[in-house]
């Protein structure tokens, strides 16, 4: 049986981070959402809105789980007994970004493999922080988050304010 985590701040989960999923999806027989916990950070959601925004999102997947972690992704993937973890690219300054991660994490977990999934063109654009800020300032959604995320985005913002 595989086991994949996908991590990630998921604040919110947009149309990019299911594309990612859902080809997840199709590598690995469970594939788990993993919602970070950083008390040190002030997320626009919180673990509890983010993890029940992305169940909703996620339910067409039977093999899609959400979870939440704090500390070492290494450790959580090692408790979990995870082959993979998967992670999307969109630019290669993702994958600069990524690779040291990728390397500092199997140097402390060698079991999970980290697998890069590069987006899909139409999402290569797309991110939590730039969706935020289209958000508080009214502007549109489309095709960028599912319905839903943009409702609890909408709530968030209502009057126009961060
Ligand atoms: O959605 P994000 O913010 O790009 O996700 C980043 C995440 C959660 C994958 C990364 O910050 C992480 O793994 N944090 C856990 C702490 C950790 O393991 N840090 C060392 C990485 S080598």
């Amino acid at each position: 049986m595989t086991l994949a985590v996908y991590p990630g701040s998921f604040d919110p989960i947009t149309n990019g981070h299911l594309d990612v999923i859902a080809k997840a999806v199709r590598l690995f027989d469970e594939v788990r959402v993993a919602v970070l916990h950083n008390p040190s950070k002030q997320p626009l959601f919180s673990l509890d809105e983010r993890m029940s925004m992305i169940r909703e999102v996620v339910s067409v997947w039977p093999t899609v789980k959400v979870e939440s972690f704090r500390g070492l992704l290494a450790v959580y993937a090692h408790d979990v007994g995870a082959n993979a973890v998967v992670r999307g690219l969109r630019s290669v300054s993702d994958f600069e970004a990524e690779l040291p991660m990728a390397h500092m994490n199997q140097r402390m977990n060698d079991s999970a493999v980290t697998v890069f999934v590069p987006s899909s063109l139409q999402y290569a654009d797309i991110s939590s922080s730039l969706v935020k800020q289209i958000a508080m300032y009214q502007g549109p959604l489309t095709d960028c988050v599912p319905a839903s995320i943009e409702r609890a985005l909408r709530a968030k913002y209502v009057g126009g304010n961060a």
